[in-house]
This record gives C-alpha cells, sequence and structure tokens, in this order.
C-alpha cells in the first residue's frame, strides 16, 4: 500500500512521459540501457572471475571468496532521483547514478580487498571513476567496505559503449554486519532507536578487531609455511 502511494507520487514528477507513445519509446530506452548494464556488470564479473581462476595457479590464496551482481530496479532508480533531486529522465539516470550495475566482491581478508583493488585498478581496459575506502574511514555508524566505481567499455554491433559500474568489496564479517545492519533498518517501520544505533556501531566495531586478528593468524600460517618450505 505505501509502495504504492510513493509510487504515484513519484509518477507525479514524470511529467516528461506524455503520450501512449512517449511511453512507449521510454520503455523501449529503458530496456536497451537495462541490458547495457547487464553487459556492463557481465564484462566486470569475467574479469573477476579470470582473477579467481588464476588465483590457482599462483603462490598466493584466492583473494576472492565469492562474487554477486545487481541491476537496481526501476522503482528504485526512480526513487533514488528523485531523493537526489535529479530530473526523472534516461538522460538524468545515465548522467547521474554510477550505481544502477552493482557487483559485489567479498574477500576472505582484509589486505585481499587491496588486493583485488590493485588487480582492477592495474587493468588497462578499465577506468576507475572513483575509489572510496570506508575501511581506513568507515561511516560513523560502524559501516566498513571499498567502493569503486568503474568504467568499463561494452563493445556493440555498432559502437563502443562506456558503462558504470559500482564495485563494492568487503570481507565476509563486513558483509554479514552490512547485510544485517541494512535489514534491520528495512524492517525498522520508524527511525532506529539511538540503543540500537550504538549496539550496531559496537557489533561493527567487534567484527573489525576480529577480522585484524583473522587477517594476523592468516600471516602466521603463511610464515610457518613458508619456513617450513625452505
Ligand atoms: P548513494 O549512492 O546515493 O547511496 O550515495 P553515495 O555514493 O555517497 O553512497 P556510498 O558510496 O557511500 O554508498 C553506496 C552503497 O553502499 C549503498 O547503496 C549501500 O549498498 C552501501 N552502503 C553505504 N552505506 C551503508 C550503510 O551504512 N549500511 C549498509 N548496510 N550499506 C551501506
Ligand atoms: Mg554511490
Amino acid at each position: 500500500m505505501g509502495q504504492f502511494s510513493n509510487a504515484k507520487k513519484l509518477l507525479k514528477d514524470i511529467n516528461a512521459i506524455q503520450s501512449p507513445q512517449d511511453l512507449l519509446e521510454t520503455f523501449a530506452d529503458m530496456e536497451q540501457d537495462m541490458a547495457l548494464y547487464e553487459s556492463g556488470i557481465q564484462e566486470v564479473r569475467t574479469k573477476l572471475e579470470i582473477l579467481q581462476r588464476d588465483a590457482r595457479f599462483g603462490a598466493g590464496h584466492n583473494p576472492i571468496e565469492s562474487i554477486k551482481s545487481r541491476i537496481k530496479k526501476p522503482m528504485s532508480i526512480i526513487e533514488k532521483m528523485h531523493r537526489k533531486g535529479y530530473p526523472i529522465s534516461l538522460e538524468s539516470m545515465r548522467a547521474n547514478l554510477n550505481d544502477v550495475a552493482g557487483i559485489r566482491v567479498i574477500c576472505p581478508f582484509i589486505e585481499d580487498i587491496y588486493t583485488v583493488v590493485e588487480m582492477l585498478s592495474r587493468q588497462d581496459d578499465l577506468t576507475v571513476i572513483e575509489k572510496k575506502d570506508y575501511i581506513q574511514n568507515p561511516k560513523p555508524n560502524g559501516y566498513r567496505s571499498y567502493h569503486m566505481i568503474l568504467e568499463v567499455p561494452v563493445f556493440l554491433s555498432d559502437r563502443k559503449q562506456p558503462v558504470r559500474v559500482e564495485v563494492q568489496l568487503r570481507t565476509i564479517a563486513m558483509d554479514f554486519w552490512a547485510s544485517l545492519e541494512h535489514q534491520i533498518h528495512y524492517k525498522a517501520s520508524r527511525e532506529v532507536p539511538d540503543c540500537v544505533v550504538d549496539e550496531l556501531k559496537e557489533c561493527a566495531d567487534i567484527i573489525a578487531h576480529t577480522d585484524e586478528r583473522m587477517q594476523s593468524l592468516s600471516k602466521q600460517i603463511r610464515c610457518i609455511r613458508d619456513t617450513h618450505e625452505k
């Protein structure tokens, strides 16, 4: 019910769509755009899967535990443009939203995140548009992850189209926290009370500490193995 009344309010703002003809054209363009974003995800995913496969042949371990991806739903696209005060149109989506195509890379250890960031940054057909390190600089609520906006060329029958993809990199532990924190906020019908916010922050800090200990244990084990191998 809430969602529908919200949709109605948003649709009032979409004054660019004036006739059924316009509407059909907009849907056709939207489908084409979504196909492009899907291709962008496919390109970056393939790069990550190649890195995963290649790790089997190196001396180190696999820095990628798993990869997830998603395309932003039309309603969320409209809601975000509305919230940020951007015009509601496909042109505006292309120009203003960098996270229509999203990939989440889950890594075992903190250092693996920086390894994958480096590996992606070195690929010369990828353009790094933005990097945000919420691991070195966690958000006030305790959120930790590394965010990258990448631009990848998608080769179509008649042109080369650059497509933006948001890549979020985090450890298994950071992902555990972010998923549950998101659920708690989503499920709460009103603003989450301060005591819950404080406890979530405390959980994030405990998790960050555990991540550091796991990283240290992994280093110790590697050290022992290397000494034995000599
Ligand atoms: P938006 O893209 O409008 O959100 O603004 P921004 O680009 O400044 O956002 P940012 O790069 O900080 O975060 C974008 C995405 O990261 C969100 O859509 C979420 O997926 C994730 N994220 C950021 N902050 C939080 C948080 O506090 N909790 C959780 N669970 N996820 C977050
Ligand atoms: Mg963003």
